[in-house]
């Protein structure tokens, strides 16, 4: 029965529809329909709901469940809840991965940043800060020394050499210098094209090239670092005992070494502005870059490596690599273009008496005292060298 009917509906649709097909072209079309009388499913404007649902009791602390009831596909509670920081449930075990059911950093302000959330802190301090301020100090100091040099130029030897040599520095001593200068050397290129690359090589050899390199320098970084520590460690025990302050240090400190009066005040083996360089450049600087560029590298124990900590050992390392760079600028200039003779003291380990005299007074009497040998280093090399070295 309803399969006849079926049959003579479709019928009827086909023949009207026929019927419709040839239609004279004389029949006027149907008036348009207007839009209101679309029948279906329509949007309302959202200003318009009345009552608004924020008028409902709690509404501010409503779950996303409840908010659903009263405003469906609003998800404000569960996002709102995802920003504050709170840990949601991850079946990842903690040890490994400590923030896994943390989708987004609670709300912090570091200094130089707004309140808002880690991550995006930790952003700001880095662009707004360290890059723009951290870059001027940087070609600041460089500006300077170059100026103190063309200005003032090198501190020269006042006087012919004696060919009198002093043993300034042993074999072990220069080599924990060097190889530490070779890791400081590459953590300071890797590490500055790292933050800079991008304003001043990335223009000049284009993405891919630039990606290579700093893939690679990113590595070398790595690599560096931990050889820095320990040679930063075996040059802090080696060169400590006589950077401790002596007397005499506060005067060559108040006269700034007499380096714009062109009469040197007289000093120990190094000099009070060597000290200084000594103890907040290599030992408090150095550590902290150490340290903090160890906690990067995830090789501190203990340590919960999770974003936070990365973020603040981040920013501790960038502001101390900062300062120790500009420190070490100041010393590198100081020991090599800056005062003539030094570098040779610390390629061969020797220096010329009148060296000696000029710039480490105190440190040459105690040695014409008999207070410190003048030749130090035991063995074959160091008795061919000292062949040449005249004893004072
Ligand atoms: C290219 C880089 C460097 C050069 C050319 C250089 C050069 C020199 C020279 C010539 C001396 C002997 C100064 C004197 O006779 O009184 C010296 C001493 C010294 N350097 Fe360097 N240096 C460099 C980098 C470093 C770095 C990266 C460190 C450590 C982080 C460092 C730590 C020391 C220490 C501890 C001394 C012993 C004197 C003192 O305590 O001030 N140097 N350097």
């Amino acid at each position: 029965m309803i399969k006849a009917f079926s049959v003579v509906a479709a019928l009827a649709l086909c023949w009207g529809a026929a019927v419709a097909q040839t239609a004279p072209a004389s029949v006027a079309a149907p008036p348009a329909v207007p839009a209101t009388a679309i029948s279906g499913i329509q949007s309302q404007n959202i200003l318009e709901v009345k009552p608004d649902a924020s008028e409902e009791p709690g509404y501010a602390s409503q779950t996303n469940g409840e908010r659903a009831k009263v405003q469906p596909g609003n998800n404000a509670p569960m996002w709102r809840q995802v920003n504050s920081g709170v840990a949601g449930y991850s079946s990842l075990p903690k040890s490994e991965a400590p923030e896994a059911g943390v989708l987004i950093q609670p709300f912090v302000q570091y200094p130089g940043s707004r309140l808002t959330n880690a991550g995006e802190a930790w952003h700001q301090v880095r662009n707004n800060w360290l890059i723009p301020y951290g870059g001027s100090l940087l070609l600041i100091v460089l500006g300077a020394i170059v100026l103190f040099h063309v200005k003032v130029g090198p501190i020269k030897v006042h006087g012919e050499p004696t060919g009198r040599l002093i043993e300034r520095f042993s074999v072990f001593e220069r080599s924990a210098h060097w190889a530490n200068v070779a890791a400081f050397i590459t953590l300071a290129v890797s590490g500055l094209v790292m933050a800079f690359g991008k304003f001043f090589l990335l223009p000049v050899m284009g993405a891919t090239l630039f990606g290579w390199l700093t893939y690679v320098l990113k590595n070398a970084h790595n690599f560096a670092g931990p050889l820095f520590a320990v040679s930063l460690l075996v040059v802090i025990v080696t060169f400590m005992r006589d950077n401790l302050p002596a007397k005499g240090d506060l005067a060559w400190l108040l006269k700034g070494g007499g380096i714009f009066s062109g009469h040197e005040i007289d000093s120990g083996r190094y000099n009070a502005g060597e000290k200084v360089v000594f103890w907040g450049g290599v030992f408090v600087l150095g550590i902290t870059v150490v340290v903090s560029g160890l906690a990067m590298d995830k090789l501190l124990p203990g340590l919960s490596y999770d974003r936070g900590t990365m973020q603040i050992a981040h920013m501790v390392h960038s502001v101390s690599n900062l300062l120790m760079l500009v420190m070490m600028m100041g010393h590198i200039y100081l020991g090599t273009l800056g005062t003539k003779g030094a570098y040779e003291g610390m390629k061969t380990g020797y220096v010329d008496e009148i060296w000696a005299e000029q710039h480490h007074k105190l440190w040459l009497d105690d040695i014409k005292a008999g207070r410190i040998p003048a030749q130090r280093s035991p063995g074959a090399a160091a008795s061919a060298r000292a062949g040449n070295a005249v004893q004072v």
